[in-house]
């Protein structure tokens, strides 16, 4: 193990996590690793949530503001969440215990863009980053860390904070040296230059992150894999969600709007997503390429059979099978999987340039459009935006995914007018259900609430919806997005008072 840390300097910082752990102070703004259940660092906030469990039995208060990249895992997020040491949160997170805490409004957590987070760290409005923690497989002999699973924003972190501490895990593969590209030709305004990125696949930056030594006030050897919990078993909704996309995709091909190797991929966080990869591999598609944020089984699995020729993201996120896989083939992964900093993964200008094909999945949508991605009746979060608006906004076609009903059928993920808005009818070209597809480009607003109804909608509450989009048409006073404003919120709120949509 003492072979990873390969820098004299750094490796005299060595120590006990107990007593790194008391570098970190009330009130600090800790920036750490982590991006969606990878790369997260494993010893530090463990410690550090016993720390905080002590300080509170003193009756003393212990709260910092915690920063990642996205979501971590319940080790990180869990922890110090359920020791109330947890302040403020941005900008991604799923952990159940984080979740509702933020939801009784004990935490104050921030929903941002994930391609946004380094420029407002950069400009300072999350004012000064005290410490990063960051977990990193190995330290080379010139101080460079070489990256773990994700990259997420450890380099704005690493650049940012007063002082560092490097979790080493020697878990991580080693084979994941190489994978990274980590780019520092960043700037703000006026001062940035265009990204030399013009193919998934490019290298412009180099493989390891640089961190000032004089700023590492501790280096902690931990042991121990990501966290991730395996996906649900594609079901048949996702199989015609899937369908329905390659369908699509067949289409556009034969009207000469896309290729035969399609255009980068880019695929969302969630089941949904990931289920509809794998039904993209039985499309028969060949030499595809990915531009995206995370990837999961359903792509590592594109990947292995040579659907996928390259993929370039800013983390996996993987079941224990997938991580298994990948890390029996790493030397084969190792070439056609780049990792690189989300400033990058989900840079609007590369999205936009690349034409990435954007499938995000969705809570609801509503008739003209407009995609809720993030909250139950409007007011309680389920996880962030992360990325999808990254992508929505940029991407060369943005499709939604979902089922076309939520708990058991209680719940119509396509309503009258959604409870929050997250993704405006403007950036939302496809709306996919396992009922069909809705092409909305080219479409009025009247003509976007047909296509959504008609193709999208569950039988179940097809009519219901037929009904208000009718009574609108009739009765709403402006007749270009017509609405009943009162009685569209109450499909929300008749949920919230009954449990279920239906009258
Ligand atoms: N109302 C209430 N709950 C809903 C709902 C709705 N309209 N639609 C879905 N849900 C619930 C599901 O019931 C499920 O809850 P459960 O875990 O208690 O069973 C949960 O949301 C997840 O839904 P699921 O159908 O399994 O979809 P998913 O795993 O694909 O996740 C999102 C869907 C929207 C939660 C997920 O895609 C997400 O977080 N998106 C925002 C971030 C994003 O898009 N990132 C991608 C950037 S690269």
């Amino acid at each position: 193990m003492k072979t990873r840390i390969q820098n004299p300097q750094l490796a005299s910082r060595l120590m006990p996590v107990a007593q790194a752990v008391t570098l970190i102070r009330p009130g600090m703004t800790v920036g750490m690793s982590g991006f969606t259940g990878a790369g997260y660092p494993k010893a530090v906030p463990l410690a550090l949530a016993e720390r905080i469990g002590e300080a509170h039995a003193r009756g003393e208060k212990f709260r910092m503001r915690i920063l990642t990249g996205a979501s971590t895992a319940p080790e990180l997020d869990g922890v110090l969440a359920r020791t109330g040491g947890i302040d403020f949160r941005l900008p991604y997170q799923s952990d159940p215990e984080l979740r509702a805490r933020i939801n009784r409004g004990e935490i104050e957590y921030m929903d941002i863009h994930l391609g946004h987070v380094a420029q407002y760290a950069w400009c300072g409005f999350f004012g000064k980053i005290d410490i990063a923690v960051v977990e990193a497989a190995g330290i080379l002999p010139d101080g460079r860390l070489i990256p773990s699973t994700s990259i997420g924003n450890n380099k704005t972190w690493l650049d940012l904070a007063d002082q560092v501490i490097v979790e080493v895990n020697g878990d991580q593969p080693e084979g994941l040296d190489g994978m990274h590209d980590i780019y520092y030709g960043t700037a703000l305004p006026p001062n940035r230059k265009p990204i030399p990125l013009v193919a998934p696949g490019d290298r412009i930056g180099e493989p390891y992150l640089r961190v000032d030594p004089a700023k590492v006030v501790a280096v902690v050897e931990t042991r121990g894999r990501d966290r991730l919990s395996r996906f649900a078993e594609p079901d048949d909704n996702c199989q015609r969600i899937a369908g329905h996309l390659v369908e699509f995709f067949r289409h556009e091909i034969a009207k000469g709007r896309l290729g035969e190797h399609l255009l980068p991929l880019q695929s969302g966080v969630g089941n949904i997503a990931n289920a509809v990869l794998t039904g993209l591999r039985s499309g028969g598609f060949e030499q595809l390429t990915a531009f995206t944020e995370v990837i999961q089984d359903g792509m590592l699995d594109l990947i292995r059979t040579g659907t996928i020729t390259m993929a370039s993201a800013t983390a996996l996120s993987l079941s224990p099978e997938g991580v298994d896989d990948f890390i029996n083939r790493i030397d084969y992964y190792r070439s056609r999987i780049v990792l690189r900093p989300q400033e990058i993964s989900n840079h609007a200008e590369l999205v936009r340039r690349l034409g990435c094909l954007a499938l995000n999945g969705m809570v609801e949508a509503d008739l003209y459009g407009n995609i809720n991605s993030t909250h139950v009746a409007g007011t309680s979060i389920i996880n962030g935006i992360g990325g999808s608006g990254d992508f929505a906004r940029n991407g060369f076609l943005s499709c939604f995914l979902t089922p076309s009903t939520a708990k058991n059928g209680a719940i119509s993920c396509i309503v009258p007018m959604v409870s929050h808005v997250d993704h405006t009818e403007h950036d939302v070209a496809v709306v996919v259900s396992e009922q069909g597809l809705a092409d909305l480009r080219g479409l009025s607003p009247k003509q976007r609430a047909r296509a959504i109804i008609h193709n999208c909608a569950h039988p179940d509450y097809r009519p219901l919806l037929e009904d208000y989009f009718d009574r609108a048409c009739r009765d709403s006073k402006g007749k270009h997005t017509p609405h009943l404003l009162m009685e569209a919120m109450s499909w929300h709120q008749r949920f919230l008072d009954t449990g279920s949509m239906k009258p």
